[in-house]
């Protein structure tokens, strides 16, 4: 079974990190193909714990060649930042490589997306501010520098000229901040070149090879099905595809080469920035879940919003990624509540949506419609097996399995790497 995409069904933070890693010693490849260093996945290994922002996942597990792929936007600086501070703690980190089709986020990449959101006022995205939208924008744009830019300095010169000529005017006359030069941005990227030189290369035929030698290659999405620009909560969403579609665009792969997707879903639901969340609690039990859940995000630390389980959201993402297995995590979050409330569908003006309504007026407006279900009081974080979980932790799975479109295949009782339930061979 050579190829799988995992990816987030929610609005992130789902523990795909964990999922991945809980895949890493039988992997040879594992890519990124979205978003930046936006992402923030947390690895448990015994007592070390490792976020990863920028870099796959998989270059936890030694033996793993970890892939940026070309739908990816790189922070280099970020890049070097992380890449040190895992070496400093002992991860070989010399497989790396990078697609030299990559986008760069630069130093004005990372100020505009403060400014626009400042801008932008009461209808601010919540970005994470790290220059991810500006940095896909000029790649629709025509005006992105692209990693292969980087080992010709008078062609990445002219491309900074060119991607700095509107912006300047733009940082000046209308956001009233200084203008970026050009050999200052020429500078800071040529710095790193020696080092990036060796890790880059044609990903997509890298990764074509390896599949075409029956190696086992996982596509990791970063963000989640909510937050694809296509197929989440536009604009309430991040600026690239986190859909199992992205997994394709952004490594190069082609879509006949998957042979699994794998969507990682909590077992409630939250989302970190602005945005319709038809779930969402403002009562004591969202503090109840962003205390047990720990719901603090791992890049910008801020306060994940929180709400119950949204099997209408389950649905879609099983339709829009094609999912084979669902990954339901953090079900030890749930351990003490009496009655779980799961919504099953949506009242929208006095009409039933059983599916996300595709108006974003509709989705704004959406009252979920609850149904209960017995909830238990044991400590769940030693279940291995399934039969080890509580009666009412059992059923509680299987209705959500019911009504979420695919199969639950391991569940999620803890951080740890080994606080797995696992019911069906994810990569089998
Ligand atoms: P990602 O962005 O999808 O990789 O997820 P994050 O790492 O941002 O957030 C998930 C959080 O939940 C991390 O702190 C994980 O250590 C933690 N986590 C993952 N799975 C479980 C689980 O089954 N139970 C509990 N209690 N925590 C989990
Ligand atoms: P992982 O991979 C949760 C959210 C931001 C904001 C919106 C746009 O850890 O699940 P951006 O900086 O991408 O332009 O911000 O998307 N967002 C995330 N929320 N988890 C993430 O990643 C996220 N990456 C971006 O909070 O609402
Ligand atoms: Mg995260």
């Amino acid at each position: 079974m050579p190829a799988a995409v995992l990816i987030g069904a929610q609005w992130g933070d789902e523990g795909k990190g964990k999922a991945t890693d809980l895949l890493g010693s039988r992997l040879d490849y594992v890519v990124k193909f979205n978003g930046g260093n936006n992402a923030g996945h947390t690895v448990v290994i015994g007592d070390e714990k490792y976020a990863l922002h920028l870099l796959p996942s998989g270059i936890l597990t030694p033996g793993v060649t970890p892939v940026i792929g070309n739908g990816v936007v790189v922070d280099v600086e970020v890049l070097f930042e992380e890449l040190e501070g895992l070496e400093a703690r002992g991860v070989d980190v010399s497989k790396l490589r990078i697609s030299a089709n990559a986008h760069l986020i630069t130093q004005y990449h990372r100020t505009l997306d403060k400014v626009t959101e400042r801008f932008l006022g009461k209808r601010q995205i919540g970005t994470t501010g790290r220059g991810i939208g500006p940095a896909y924008a000029d790649k629709i744009n025509r005006v992105g520098i692209r990693m292969q830019d980087l080992f010709d300095e008078n062609i990445l010169r002219q491309k900074v000229e060119g991607a700095l000529d509107q912006k300047n005017h733009l940082l000046v006359k209308i956001y009233n901040r200084r203008a970026i030069s050009v050999d200052e941005i020429v500078d800071e990227m040529l710095a790193y070149v020696d080092r990036l030189r060796p890790m880059v290369t044609d990903t997509a035929l890298l990764l074509h090879q390896a599949l075409e030698r029956n190696e086992t290659v996982l596509f990791e999405g970063g963000q989640a099905t909510m937050l694809d620009v296509d197929h989440g909560t536009y604009p309430f969403v991040t600026s690239s595809n986190a859909t199992s579609g992205g997994a394709i665009t952004g490594s190069g792969i082609a879509p006949n080469k998957i042979d699994r997707v794998i969507a990682v879903i909590k077992a409630y639901t939250t989302r970190v920035g602005a945005g319709p969340f038809p779930t969402e609690l403002f009562d004591e039990w969202g503090d109840f879940l962003t205390e047990q859940g720990h719901e603090f995000g791992t890049t910008t630390g801020r306060k994940r919003r929180t709400g119950w389980y949204d099997a209408p959201i389950a649905r879609y993402s099983a339709r829009i990624n094609g999912v084979t297995d669902f990954v339901l995590t953090k079900l030890d979050v749930l351990t003490g509540i009496e009655r779980i409330p799961v919504a099953v569908a949506y009242d929208v003006d006095g009409q039933r949506f059983d599916e996300v309504p595709v108006s974003q007026s509709d989705f704004h407006h959406a009252k979920p419609i609850y149904e209960e279900f017995p909830g238990w009081t044991e400590d769940i974080s030693g279940a291995r097996e399934f039969s080890d979980l509580p009666a009412n932790a059992q059923s509680y799975v299987r209705e959500l399995e019911a009504m979420s479109g695919s199969r639950i295949s391991a569940i999620g009782v803890g951080p740890g790497r080994d606080e797995i339930v696992t019911l069906h061979d994810l990569l089998g």
